[in-house]
Order: structure tokens, then sequence, then C-alpha cells
């Protein structure tokens, strides 16, 4: 197995009961905190990007806020842009939103309506796969903005909840997965 794992593994902690009763919570700040740590999370992520895809056009955070800490890294490796998806109320000018369930809450998702252009390939990126929901609701925004979706990044993976397959037909690459 790659080294690179195994540290990255060691810089994620398990809080039970956080935010509410019953979510054992994957706290990824230990991560940001060890500059090798980052650095393997970065580098695994453009290897895969550079392996499985000819072409891509944009990263964009699947989202508000912990989406926002590996897109740009990614973006910057790959020489190509990144764009936010913002909680609701964040953007100025004209945007596009959907609302969408959370392991632990609703919420809604907004994006700049000239943020992605039709046809452009984008690939979607997070720290952590739940329920799927809020990837779902990025995936849904690239839909009203004609983009393409080639896939879907994120550090961490919470097995049991099947956030994978809600993602369907899109592909699911995670670092950590978690039972
Ligand atoms: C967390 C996490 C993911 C999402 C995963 O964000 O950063 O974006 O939940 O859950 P899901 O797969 O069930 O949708 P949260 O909404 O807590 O916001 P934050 O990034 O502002 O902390
Ligand atoms: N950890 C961090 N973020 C999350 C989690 C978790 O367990 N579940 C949903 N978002």
């Amino acid at each position: 197995q790659d080294c690179r794992l195994k540290l990255i593994e060691s810089r994620v902690r398990a809080f039970p009961d956080f935010p509410k009763k019953g979510i054992l919570f994957r706290d990824i700040c230990p991560i940001l905190k060890d500059p090798e740590a980052l650095l393997a999370v970065t580098s695994l992520f453009e290897e895969y990007v550079k392996d499985k895809f000819q072409q891509v056009d944009l990263v964009v955070a699947g989202l508000d806020a912990r989406g926002f800490l590996f897109g740009p890294l990614l973006a910057q490796r790959l020489g190509v842009g990144f764009v936010l998806v913002r909680k609701k109320g964040k953007l100025p000018g004209a945007t596009v939103s959907v609302a969408y369930d959370l392991e632990y809450g609703k919420a809604e998702a907004e994006i700049q309506a000239d943020a992605v252009s039709p046809g452009q390939k984008v690939i979607l990126i997070d720290d952590l796969l739940a329920t799927g929901g809020t990837l779902f609701a990025a995936c849904a925004l690239m839909r009203q903005l004609k983009a393409e979706v080639l896939g879907c990044l994120v550090a961490v993976e919470l097995k049991d909840l099947n956030g994978a397959d809600k993602l369907k037909p899109h592909s699911v690459y995670s670092l950590l997965q978690y039972e």
C-alpha cells in the first residue's frame, strides 16, 4: 500500500456525537496541519486525475466550506481554474441553486451562472462523502449549467451511508474509506 495513504489515515480523528448524537465525526483538520499529509492528498488526487482523464477544464468544489481546502491545490497542479459552490446567499450576480439533504441537516447550494460553461469537463471535489447529498447537489448544478462531470474526488468516504450509490453514474474516488 502507498505509504502516503498511511500518513493521511494517521491524520484523521474521530469524534463521537458531533455535531449531533449518533454521528461519528471524522475530522480532517490534522491533515491540513501537517504539510506532508496535505501534499500526500494533493499528489494522490493529481495522479488519479491525470491517469484517468485526458482533459479537465475546471475543478469545482462540492462544497462550501471544506471542499475549498483541497480544491484549489488540485486545480493548480492540473493547471486549471477553480470554481466555488457555496451555501445559498453568498455569491453575487446571477446564480443557480439547488436544495439538498446531508447527513445531519438540510442546506441549499449555489453557483454563479457564468462559473461553468456548457460542455466543460469538470472534476468535483470535497473533503468527505457521507450520504452523498452534497455532491449530488453539486452534480445537479453542473447539469443545470450543462457541464460534464468527469468524476467526484473526496479524501474520506463513509461507506455505510452509500453516498457513492447516490452519485451513480458518476464515479467516486476516495483516499480513505470507513464503514
Ligand atoms: C460536510 C462535508 C461534506 C458533506 C458530506 O459539510 O464537508 O461537504 O458534509 O455530507 P453528505 O455526503 O451527507 O452530503 P457540511 O455541510 O457539514 O459543511 P462545512 O463544509 O461548512 O463544514
Ligand atoms: N465528518 C466530517 N464531515 C461530515 C461527516 C463526518 O463524519 N459526516 C458528514 N459530514
